[in-house]
């Protein structure tokens, strides 16, 4: 029997050849010319100016957290973080001693809810907001950014389930200072393992550069490079281990970022047949996610909804060979590692009607209409919706 794969495999055949074929040719296969050349690709392809490849997501947000702190971007350590979010999209904040405040998820896109925002800002005047754009829906940025206006904080995107989502002349993952993306299986691309971080900040990018390699100045630009060697009085000899920052080892291979190169060549295909299928679910289940008006496309990573009956759902399905997920966290503040770590917690009644009654079912770029219409018959067969309120 068939299986509904929640996700699937974007590397085929024709990739695996050229794999072959590149490692035929090479001799050295670490991070060096190829990787440069797929951040360049990275960057063209989100309209940004640069983009560094690390090792996964994960490690692109804990790239991130770390830079900022290290080039002294932020005006305080308070953090606001989604609740509706993922592991290690907070995990690395709270490893690197910020202080951590967890905001209520939107009920129409999964992102930061404006008025939870609001009453954070107020109290906690915090230095960074991340937001995390959702299995390809994006946050309200509109009123996101009106109140970085009036707060002053730095925004990160965590864009890992949303690449090739975008607005009319904008990606997402181009709002804030700096965005993460993840090229782990399943996702919109995939490198094996794999992530990267965009900014448009020529001083963040430098400082990525320094700390995703120990935190030595072998990797940034020329100019920067000179600069740190005057300042600290370094001749060329001491300069090959001299460490500027705090760093750490993040870096992915050429081997990787070749896969990356191919898998780039794809991903306006892709974005559009997972829209077209998300746009299917939409149908089928008559749902309708609101922000869909506001992003030209969705590139839908899985079709978020709520039930009441969820476990019953899951089994069900399951006995059709579906895959189903959690709608990723549910909530941030029920998690076993947030709850030893932190004593902080608020009000999240979003997040929590999540954390009870949210799921996804599959999307990805080998999902036929006839698949989905299979999903929806025996999701439609067992499950009782419930709303928000
Ligand atoms: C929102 C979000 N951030 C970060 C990650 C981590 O990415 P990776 O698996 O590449 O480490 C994920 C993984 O799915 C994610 O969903």
């Amino acid at each position: 029997m068939k299986l509904y794969k929640l996700a699937d495999n974007t590397i085929d055949h024709k990739d695996y050849k050229n794999m072959i074929e590149f490692l035929k040719k090479r001799k050295y296969l670490n991070q060096s010319k190829v990787t440069q050349l797929f951040e360049k690709k990275f960057s063209n392809f989100l309209r940004t100016k640069f983009s560094v490849f690390v090792n996964s997501g994960s490690s692109a947000n804990l790239l991130i957290a770390q830079t900022l702190l290290e080039g002294n971007f932020l005006k305080n350590k308070i953090a606001v973080l989604p609740a509706v979010s993922w592991s290690t999209t907070v995990s690395p904040f709270l490893q690197l001693g910020y202080k951590v405040i967890l905001c209520d998820c939107d009920k129409t896109d999964l992102g930061l809810s404006y008025s939870h925002l609001e009453k954070i800002c107020k109290k906690h005047n915090p230095g960074l907001v991340t937001v995390v754009n959702v299995l390809g829906h994006s946050n309200n940025f509109k009123k996101i950014i009106s109140l970085q206006k009036k707060y002053n904080f730095k925004i990160v995107e965590d864009n890992c389930e949303s690449m090739g989502s975008y607005f009319p002349n904008k990606n997402l993952g181009t709002f804030g200072l700096a965005s993460s993306h993840s090229f782990y299986f399943g996702h919109h691309i995939s490198t094996i393992e794999g992530g990267m971080v965009s900014t448009k900040d020529k001083k963040f990018y430098n400082i990525l550069l320094a700390i995703r390699s120990h935190g030595w100045a072998r990797d940034v630009q020329k100019n920067f490079r000179k600069k740190l060697e005057k300042s600290f009085k370094v001749d060329e000899f001491k300069s090959l281990y001299t460490f500027y920052y705090s760093g750490l080892n993040v870096r992915s291979t050429d081997f990787n970022a070749n896969i990356g190169i191919q898998q780039l060549k794809k991903i306006k295909k892709i974005s559009i047949i997972r829209n077209k299928n998300f746009n299917r679910y939409q149908k089928n289940l008559n749902q309708f996610w609101t922000q869909n008006s506001r992003l030209k496309l969705v590139s839908s990573f899985g079709y978020a909804t709520f039930v009441q009956n969820r476990l019953e759902v899951f089994k069900y399905l399951k006995s059709k060979n579906i895959q189903t997920r959690p709608l990723i966290c549910g909530n941030m503040g029920q998690q076993p590692f947030w709850r030893k770590k932190s004593k902080n917690s608020s009000q999240l009644p979003n997040a929590e009607f999540i954390n009870k009654y949210g799921l996804y079912l599959p999307n990805h770029a080998n999902l036929s209409f006839e698949d989905i219409d299979y999903i929806c018959k025996n999701f439609n067969h067992c499950a009782k919706a419930i709303f928000f309120k």
